[in-house]
């Protein structure tokens, strides 16, 4: 479509500028004034990081995508080598969203000096939940997160619910570390049928992408029950019913109703409900926000 006078067309594409080494970056920043946000990201970008994008676009002046897959946040049987890494697709993606500038490091660039030894560490929380199936995983997450912000000084970072723990730790460790970053949580991505998007749904076979629909199910039936008037242990049991109501074969981590900030103790009012479970080789997580009656 040619655009007529005084229009401009919307077809032209956003001047996205790519570099891979902290040196260009810092360049690439220094050039910037005005608010700069963060969406950080392992790549294989799907309509959930394009929800980030947009949210990022929408509030700040500049914004940097960060595409690293982070060793220190893989454990030794994880999937660090078959990680999808597809760069010339998620640049499309961030030339389309209007990102400004794309940090695309080497392992050798983010840790020069080898693996770190000095790491964050996040506390109790780290160790529960994905801590617990995952050793060591929110020590990498928050050191590659604390890393990413210092390198490119950004004002405000967006970071999506499908990864709540992981959002909760982030929140809890600019403010346990001063770290001068305003966190926004952007809501899930889902499927048509509440499948959450996930980098790691395509590894699933078409059998395996129903059976994952049980932990979408699970949630909400937790919520329908919450909304009932339901207490913890009915939204419990009702999670639990709609996890095993459809096709079988997902194995159950966890689902776990907790406080919106994932604090232990009693959960009354606004809750947050959390599944994870293994499909064939594949391990998926979701949550979703619950209300209870506070007087339950
Ligand atoms: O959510 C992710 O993709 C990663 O954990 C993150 C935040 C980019 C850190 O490697």
């Amino acid at each position: 479509m040619t655009a007529g006078r005084g229009q401009v067309s919307s077809e032209v594409e956003h001047v996205t500028e790519l570099v891979h080494t902290r040196a260009d970056l810092a360049r690439a920043r220094a050039a910037r004034t005005g608010t700069v946000a963060v969406v950080m990201t392992m790549g294989a970008l799907h309509e959930g990081h394009q929800s980030l994008l947009r949210e990022a676009r929408s509030r700040a002046d500049h914004v940097i995508v960060t595409i690293f897959v982070n060793p220190l946040q893989f454990g030794p049987n994880e999937d660090f080598d078959s990680y999808p890494r597809t760069l010339e697709d998620d640049l499309d993606v961030c030339r389309r969203a209007g990102a400004d500038l794309v940090f695309a490091p080497s392992v050798a660039e983010m840790y020069p000096g080898g693996e770190p030894a000095v790491r964050v560490n996040p506390g109790p929380l780290g160790e529960d939940l994905e801590g617990l199936s995952r050793p060591g995983f929110f020590h990498g997450v928050l050191t590659v997160v604390l890393k990413l912000l210092q390198l490119t000084r950004a004002d405000l970072t967006f970071f999506g619910e499908k990864d709540y723990q992981q959002l909760s730790l982030v929140r809890r460790m600019c403010r346990d570390l001063d770290v001068p970053v305003e966190v926004i949580g952007v809501p899930t991505v889902r499927e048509p049928d509440g499948l959450a998007r996930s980098s790691r749904n395509r590894y699933l076979s078409p059998a395996e992408r129903t059976v994952a629909l049980s932990l979408s199910r699970a949630l909400r039936a937790g919520a329908e029950a919450a909304s009932a008037g339901g207490d913890a242990a009915a939204v419990l049991t009702a999670a639990h019913v709609g996890f095993g109501a459809g096709e079988p074969g997902a194995r159950l981590d966890y689902l776990v109703l907790t406080d919106p900030d994932l604090e232990p103790g009693p959960v009354r009012g606004p809750a947050r409900l959390l599944v994870a479970a293994w499909v064939g080789g594949t391990r998926l997580i979701d949550n979703a926000p619950v209300r209870l009656d506070p007087a339950s």
